[in-house]
Formats: C-alpha cells, structure tokens, sequence
C-alpha cells in the first residue's frame, strides 16, 4: 500500500472553471502538478474545492447532498457538488452568501465578507459530506478568500477538540486582507482568538488565516524576504518576523503546455528554439493587424497588464513620453483602473503612429503579442511572482521588469532580460534605452531571447517544494 498524503486545496477561483486573475492560473495548475508528482510508494490525493460562483464553468456536476451551518442559531444550506478534473475531484459550494454577491470579487466588501466566510467554513464542514470517508491531512488555502478556513481549524480543534490538520496558506497578495469580519466570525459560534497580531489586524480574515496557520508561503522567494520589511509588510512585517521559519517562498510555475510557441493554435507562425527565425512572422502580423508600419527593424515594446498602479503602469507611458527621439513601437492591451486606461488612449492619441491601445482582456491578442513584440515592459511596484514575463521570455520576447519579488526571481539581468532597481520612468526609460542598444546587434540580442526560451518554468520543480512542505509539517504533527 503506498503512502497517501490527502489535500484539500482551497481557492476562490481557478482554470478551468473560473479565473480572474493570476490566482486563478496558480489554483488551477498547482493542485494537478501536486497529483502529477505521485509515485507507487506515495500517493497526492488532492482535492480542488471552489466556491460555485453563478458564473463557474462546470460540466457533469453531480450534487453532493445538502447540509447546513448554523449562523446566529439559524441553519444555513450548503449546496455542494462535485465534478472531476483530470482524475482530480473538484468541490463546488454553493448557497445563499455566494449566489447573493454575484460576481467573483465584488466591489461591495460586505458581501464578500459574508461569502468567503460562509465558503472557507462550509469548506471545513465538506469533508464530512463526501462520498468516501475521505479526510484532509494538509488544508491548503490560498489569500483572505479561503483564510477563514485555517483559522476555523485551528479554533475548532482548541474549542471542540477535532483532529489536527496541518494548514498551509499560500500569499498571492499581502495588501488584500479581507474586511472586519469579527461579528461575522462570531456569527459562526467562532471565537475571536487572543493573537499575537496588531490590534487592527485581529479582526480580518487574512492575518487570522496567517496567525493560525503552520506555514505561510509566499509565491516568490524575493517576495517571500520583502513580505518582513516595513516597506512591503503592510504592517503585518513584525508579526509575520516573528513566525521565523515558517515564512518562506515557492516560485510560482507557469502551464507550459499552454503556453508553447510551437504548438499555441493564436499565433500565425508557430516556432521554437531553434527555429527562432519564423517567429518574424508574428511580429509583421501584429503590427499589421495594430494598424502599425511595418518594420521588423523597429523594436516593438508591449504590455499586456491589469491597469493597476501596482502594475507601474503609468511609468510606462511616463517613459514611453520621454523617449520621443528613440526609435520604437509600443502596444498596450489591458482593462482596469480608468484612469489609467485613459491616460493609456491619450498617448495613443499623441503618437498615432506608434502606440496602440486595446482596453479589453483578450486571450489570443495577448498570445500574439507576446509571440510578436521584442520587449515586454513590466515595471511592477511589487509583484508577488507574475506570470507574463515567464511567458513573455518563453515566447521569444525580453523582459524588461523592476527588481521586485517573483520578477527578481525569473529574469537574470544581461542573461534573459534587463532588470531594474528604481520605481520611477527614469529608470524604466533608461532599462529600455539600454535594451533598444543590445536589440540592434542581432547576435546579442538572439541569445537573450534563445536564454529565455530555455528557461524551465514548469510546475513540477514548484509542485516538489510545496510536498517537501506538507512532508515536513506532518512529521512534526
Ligand atoms: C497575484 C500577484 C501576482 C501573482 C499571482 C499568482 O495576482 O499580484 O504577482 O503572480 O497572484 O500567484
């Protein structure tokens, strides 16, 4: 009988069901690329569990049954389901708090408090409901979404004596803590812990979820030593110190059959490493199909971004202003902030000719640009991993990126693209500057991007630190 290690992986979204953002690609890789790792002698039975969103994409779902929670002394319903992904069992929950705040994220904080909460305690409640008498031996969690469900293991096993479970919480975003949820945990018949946390932060779903669980990873190495300085901490830098060894960082993978210039049906000319010199194609396509010349000796910058200030954004237009008399081409594609999608349509306003702008999401757009443009400009003010400039470098295109977090850990400056310190234009303008230098010598400019192609970005060296993990929190268990 071979070992078997049981994970219940919790996420508020992930491929193929529902994605959002790049949580949605990491929740929707990561628990395959666990269960890949299987061998006879240890088995990774890990579970998805998602809340079931009016807009998931599920297909053969059969219902689980119903239980309910009780709130304020009032029985809640839980609707679960269960469908399978790949020989993996996906747990969709559903009931009145998630259909009552519609969207993913919703802008109206209260009712995603109420949602997450009743998702990360009906999450906990499941595992008694399944078909098997299947039981967790690691909670994985993931942000404030799903950290309700760490401490609710924790307080129960103090309050109730339930059986230890170990808990790990994956950080994607340190700033998003969550809302108070203090009356909405008491509503639950949980109780506020006495915590060594900053008396703010004693209330929301986030710093509770970090304070009770084992070990707390951050998606970078780099983000995973910025998260204790003041600077990135979000006030949280003292509390998460004091955790010591349980803070660390595990790089992030990219799905890399997806995303395979050889094999990717958006692009016009497929390619690889060796055959680089078709890749030509994609570039003539797209500025054909932007409306811009057509000139393969012009170097194309892009960017495909949430209009986010945590993105730096707005440095790229700021650079791209200053950098009049240089010859280049840009395209910007991305939906957000619209403020920021405004400034983006005034440059495009100024300089016709140059800059092209698609304020929409667009899949095979971003394929295209990534297999098309020679830089990709990424100059993120923190970036917990980041997952376009793997795939930027994987498609043949150099990355320019700031030195923050998961960018630190992917890109090697002057090897697979150039990186720098400063979070102003000047410095951005100054990286591109340089970069536009190497792109004329032709040779050069090949083995950066022949360098980047060969990275290794697969899940399976991410999916092997994350079992040594569990592998370590059970012995000590
Ligand atoms: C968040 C972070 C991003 C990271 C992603 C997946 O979106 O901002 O840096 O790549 O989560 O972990």
């Amino acid at each position: 009988m071979p070992q078997t290690i049981n994970i219940l992986f919790l996420a508020s979204e992930a491929e193929p069901f529902i994605k959002v953002g790049g949580l949605g690609d990491v929740a929707g890789s990561l628990p395959r690329a666990l269960r890949a790792l299987s061998t006879e002698d240890l088995k990774l039975d890990v579970r998805l569990v998602l809340p079931h969103h009016p807009a998931v994409k599920a297909e053969s779902l059969k219902p689980l049954g119903m239980f309910s929670i009780l709130r304020n002394g009032v029985e809640i319903q839980v609707e679960a389901s269960e469908t399978v992904l790949n020989g993996m069992p996906v747990y969709l929950i559903g009931g009145e708090p998630i259909r009552a705040s519609g969207s993913v994220y919703s802008l109206n904080s209260a009712l995603d408090a109420e949602k997450y909460a009743f998702f990360s305690l009906a999450a906990l409640e499941l595992v008694n409901h399944t078909r098997s008498d299947w039981q967790p031996d690691v909670l994985h969690g993931n942000d404030w979404h799903t950290a309700l469900s760490m401490y609710g293991s924790l307080t129960k096993r103090w309050e109730e004596g339930t059986r230890h479970v170990a808990s790990v919480i994956t950080l994607h975003n340190l700033p998003f803590m969550g809302p108070d949820a203090s009356a909405i945990i008491e509503s639950y018949g949980l109780k506020l812990a006495q915590t060594d946390l900053p008396e703010w932060a004693r209330v929301m779903p986030l710093p509770l979820g970090l304070w009770a669980s084992d070990a707390i990873v951050a998606v970078s190495p780099t983000y995973g030593r910025e998260i204790l300085t003041p600077e990135f901490g979000c006030g949280l830098d003292e509390f998460l110190n004091s955790r010591g060894e349980a803070v660390s960082g595990i790089l992030n993978g990219l799905d890399v059959d997806s995303f395979d210039p050889a094999v990717d049906p958006a692009l016009g000319a497929n390619f690889d490493i060796l055959s680089l010199e078709k890749r030509a194609g994609n570039k003539a396509l797209l500025q054909e199909r932007l409306g811009l010349p057509r000139d393969p000796e012009t170097p194309l910058l892009a960017t495909v971004s949430r209009m986010d200030i945590q993105k730096g954004i707005d440095m790229v237009f700021s650079a791209l202003k200053m950098m009049k008399k240089t010859k280049w081409q840009a395209v910007i594609l991305g939906t957000g902030d619209p403020k920021l999608e405004a400034a983006a349509m005034k440059l495009q306003e100024e300089l016709p000719d140059r800059v092209k702008v698609e304020t929409r999401y667009d899949a095979g757009l971003a394929r295209q640009i990534y297999a098309g443009s020679d830089m990709f400009l990424m100059p993120s003010r923190y970036e917990p991993c980041g997952l376009s400039q793997m795939i930027a470098m994987r498609y043949g295109c150099v990355p320019i990126v700031r030195a923050a977090g998961g960018l630190n850990d992917t890109v090697k400056h002057g090897v697979t693209g150039f990186v720098f310190e400063k979070a102003h234009h000047m410095a951005l303008a100054a990286a591109i500057k340089s970069a536009i230098k190497v792109f004329a010598e032709r040779e050069k400019w090949q083995s950066l991007q022949r360098a980047g192609m060969a990275q290794d970005f697969s899940w399976e060296n991410s999916a092997r630190k994350y079992l040594e993990l569990y592998q370590s929190l059970l012995k000590k268990a």
